[in-house]
C-alpha cells in the first residue's frame, strides 16, 4: 500500500533534519558496507572515527583484502563483537576475488556478515535497489503511524512489518527512504519521549490519536517461569512396572512416564525428594517414590504392565531417567 501522506513527509523531513553522516556521501558500495558492518552494534558517535580510520588506511576493498587478518583486528581494536572484524576481512577477499561489489540483493546478502538488514541498506545506498530496511526504528515508526499492535519479536511482526515497510517504499527513492526511516526513529520518534509536537507525521499518527505513543510498539510479553510440582511413583509388581504414554497438550507429548500419584492406601517409599528439572519456560519439582507389592493393584487409565527389563525401548523424560537412576 502506497502512503503519499507518510512518504512525502518522512521525505521531507529527512531533507531538512536528517543526519550529516560521512557515508552519506558516497555511492561507494565499499564505503557503505563498511559503514553498515560498524554501524551493526556501534553507535554513529564512536562508529564514525572508526570508518575513517578504516577508509584512510584500506581505500578500497583490494587493499582491505590484502591486509592480515591480525592488522583488521587491531584497527577494529575497540568496536567490540570481532567476529564482525573476521567476517568483513572475509567478505572482502571475496569480493576481491569475484572483482567487483555484487550489486544484486541476493549477492549483497550472501557476503559473510551481511543479514536481510544490511543487505536492504547497502543495496538501496549504493545501486538504488527497492528493498526497505526492517529493525527496531522501522518497528517502532510503523506500529504508532499505523496504530498496529503485533508484538515485535514475533514472526508475525516481522512478516507484517517487513511488507508494509517494503510497500510504502518509493521505487524511485529507495535510498532516502530508508535513511529517513532509520533517523526519524533514532532521533524523532524515539524509544521514550517521542518529539510528537515536531513530528510532521503527527496530524495522522494513530498512536498520537489514541493516546498510544508509550504503549506501541508491543512488546513480547516475557515468558513467565512457572514452577510446577510433580509426584513420580514406580511401581515394581512381579517384575513388572506400570507406564503411560503422555497425550498432546502439555509438556513431554509421546513420551512415556510412570504413575504421577500415590495409590490410595499404599506406603512407598520416598526415593528423593524436591528433585529440580529445568524446561524452558518451567521449573519442575519431583518427588521421587517406589512401591513394591506382591500383587498388580488396579492400574489407573492409560496405564500398562512392561518388563522391567524392556523399559530402555520406552522414550522417557529426563526426570524419568533420573527416577530409574535413584532406584539403584
Ligand atoms: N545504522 C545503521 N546504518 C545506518 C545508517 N546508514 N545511517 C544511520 N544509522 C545507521
Amino acid at each position: 500500500m502506497q502512503d503519499p501522506f507518510f512518504t512525502n513527509k518522512l521525505l521531507d523531513w529527512y531533507a531538512a533534519q536528517g543526519r550529516d553522516l560521512p557515508w552519506r556521501h558516497t555511492r561507494d558500495p565499499y564505503a557503505i558496507w563498511l559503514s553498515e558492518i560498524i554501524l551493526q552494534q556501534t553507535r554513529i558517535a564512536q562508529g564514525t572515527a572508526y570508518w575513517e580510520r578504516f577508509m584512510a588506511r584500506f581505500p578500497e576493498v583490494e587493499s582491505l583484502a590484502a591486509a592480515s587478518e591480525d592488522e583488521v583486528l587491531r584497527l577494529w581494536q575497540g568496536l567490540g563483537y570481532y567476529s564482525r572484524a573476521r567476517n568483513l576481512h572475509a567478505a572482502a577477499r571475496q569480493i576481491a576475488a569475484r572483482g567487483s561489489f555484487p550489486d544484486t540483493l541476493e549477492e549483497i546478502r550472501a557476503l559473510k556478515g551481511v543479514g536481510d538488514y544490511t543487505a536492504a541498506a547497502i543495496g538501496s545506498f549504493a545501486f538504488d535497489l527497492p528493498a526497505a530496511v526492517v529493525d527496531g526504528n522501522v518497528y517502532r515508526v510503523l506500529s504508532r503511524f499505523y496504530g498496529i499492535a503485533t508484538p515485535v519479536g514475533t514472526t508475525a511482526a516481522k512478516k507484517e512489518f517487513t511488507s508494509l515497510a517494503q510497500a510504502l517504499l518509493p521505487a524511485d527513492r529507495p535510498g532516502d527512504f530508508n535513511q529517513a526511516m532509520m533517523d526519524f526513529g533514532a532521533t524523532l520518534c524515539t524509544p521514550s519521549a517521542p518529539q510528537c509536537p515536531d513530528c510532521p507525521l503527527a496530524s495522522r499518527c494513530e498512536a498520537l490519536r489514541s493516546g498510544r505513543t508509550s504503549l506501541l510498539p508491543v512488546r513480547k510479553p516475557a515468558t513467565v517461569v512457572q514452577t510446577r510440582h510433580l509426584t513420580y511413583v514406580y511401581l515394581r509388581c512381579q517384575g513388572k512396572t506400570a507406564i503411560r504414554r503422555r497425550g498432546p497438550g502439555d509438556i513431554w507429548q509421546g513420551l512415556w512416564e510412570p504413575l504421577t500419584e500415590l495409590p490410595a492406601g499404599s506406603s512407598p517409599l520416598l526415593l528423593r525428594s524436591r528433585v529440580r528439572h529445568q524446561l524452558t519456560h518451567r521449573t519442575l519439582i519431583a518427588d521421587f517414590y517406589l512401591l513394591e507389592t506382591e500383587l498388580p493393584p488396579e492400574l489407573p487409565e492409560g496405564y500398562r504392565w512392561v518388563p522391567e527389563s524392556e523399559l530402555d525401548r520406552y522414550g522417557k523424560p529426563r526426570l524419568f531417567e533420573l527416577l530409574l537412576q535413584s532406584l539403584e
